[in-house]
């Protein structure tokens, strides 16, 4: 499933598109358990989550939960530039920590994508 908007200018956004899937994977297990009674209920609980998991392969989401120690850009899932790691509490290494250049804000005159407290999703959620 890809995303009807341009990722970069709505960073900001994957923390309430995140809360909207939190929304629906709960209103999801909620029918799942609703048709557990039914016939067929695996073949129901997987087209529940197959739009679910459109959503979580998105490259934009998955750039910050890579299974390595490495965030990725851009559809094409490039590694970061300028070398930027995890590091130790997943919120970059040494002078390269993830809010120097990420602030809570899209920065306009840099390009730097805005997300408030920017950092990379602990390697028990990495999914690619
Ligand atoms: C800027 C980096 C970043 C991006 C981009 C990102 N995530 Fe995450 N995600 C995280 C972090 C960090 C966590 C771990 C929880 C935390 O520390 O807030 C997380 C946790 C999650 C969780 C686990 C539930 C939770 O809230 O802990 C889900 C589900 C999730 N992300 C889905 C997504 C989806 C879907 C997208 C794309 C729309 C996405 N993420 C994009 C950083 C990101
Ligand atoms: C030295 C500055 C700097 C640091 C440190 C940094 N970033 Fe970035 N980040 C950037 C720039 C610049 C871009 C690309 C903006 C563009 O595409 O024009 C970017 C892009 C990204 C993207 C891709 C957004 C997209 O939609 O393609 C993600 C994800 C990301 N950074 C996560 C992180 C995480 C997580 C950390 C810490 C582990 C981090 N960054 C540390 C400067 C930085």
């Amino acid at each position: 499933m890809a995303f009807p908007f341009k990722m970069k200018a709505q960073f900001m956004m994957v923390h309430r598109i995140r809360t909207a899937l939190l929304a629906l994977m709960a209103a999801n297990s909620l029918a799942a358990s609703a048709t557990a009674q039914d016939t067929k209920p695996a073949a129901d609980a997987d087209k529940l989550f197959a739009p679910i998991a459109g959503v979580l392969r998105d490259p934009r989401c998955l750039n910050c939960h890579p299974v390595d120690d490495r965030p990725r850009q851009t559809d094409e899932r490039r590694l970061h530039q300028m070398n930027v790691v995890r590091g130790p509490d997943n919120l970059g290494f040494v002078n390269m920590r993830c809010n120097a250049c990420h602030r809570d804000q899209n920065n306009d005159h840099t390009g730097v994508p805005g997300a408030p407290n920017c950092h990379l999703a602990p390697l028990s959620i990495g999914w690619q």
